[in-house]
């Protein structure tokens, strides 16, 4: 079974994926942090995120590892654990530069289904799971929330982790990573394909429960029985 959950910065996707996959005792594929391993790659290598070419190179020659378990799905660049520190906002930011080159796109996209396929069964996030990587899986979800909502979530996870940073400041972010990831993906959405979950006035765990209800319903017991 394949579970895709696509959605916006800070919708609340990553944690709810993660933990519906621990549900569903299924492996969770985390395609953001490829984006961020070739992302932390280039900015150790020193090269400019305008230079294609370069961050193009960067992921043709990556050595990168992932272990996609229902809890985590941790990264290995060149054999060291980079899964923390691919979360910094300075990774954050690179990563949405490499996300639009799409040789780099094309390139990642040909590792996903590939891990896809070793690993049969498995819960995907990113935003183009359910559109292009696998737009044959069983159950597509698309999780939002409002941006007010969101930036006040990641001003609390930047704050864990000891970045000093205002809510303004996020807001800002979260509103221009909206705008780069529409020109991104709206085209790529195929509305009515999804079931949306709109996060805003929901705790995780009412987030979680309506979407293992969604998959129990339409997978696991599609005839009620
Ligand atoms: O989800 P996360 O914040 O970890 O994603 C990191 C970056 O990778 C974001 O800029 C996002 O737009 C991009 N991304 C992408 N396609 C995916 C997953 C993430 O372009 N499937």
């Amino acid at each position: 079974m394949i579970i895709t959950l696509d959605g916006q910065a800070g919708s609340g996707k990553s944690t709810a994926a993660r933990k519906l996959a621990a549900r569903l005792d299924m492996p969770y594929l985390d395609t953001g942090a490829m984006y961020r391993a070739v992302a932390y790659r280039v900015l150790e290598e020193g090269v400019p995120l305008d230079d294609t070419a370069g961050v193009l190179d960067v992921a043709q020659q990556l050595d990168m590892q992932l272990d996609c378990g229902p809890t985590h799905t941790r990264v290995r660049v060149e054999g060291r654990d980079v899964s923390e520190a691919i979360r910094s906002l300075a990774v954050s930011g690179a990563s949405a530069a490499v996300a639009r080159v799409q040789p780099v796109r094309d390139l990642l996209v040909r590792k996903q289904r590939a891990i896809g396929k070793k690993l049969g069964s498995f819960v995907s996030e990113g935003r183009d799971q359910g559109s292009v990587v696998f737009p044959r899986a069983d159950v597509k979800f698309v999780v939002i929330a409002d941006p007010e909502k969101r930036a006040q979530r990641r001003l609390e996870e930047l704050h864990t982790e000891g970045e000093d940073i205002t809510f303004d400041e996020v807001l800002t972010h979260v509103v221009e990573r909206d705008a780069n990831d529409a020109r991104q993906w709206e085209p790529l959405l195929d509305p009515g394909a999804a079931i949306v979950v709109d996060t805003s006035d929901m705790t995780l765990s009412e987030v979680v429960d309506t979407l293992e209800s969604h998959v129990r319903e339409r997978v696991v017991d599609p005839v009620g029985a």
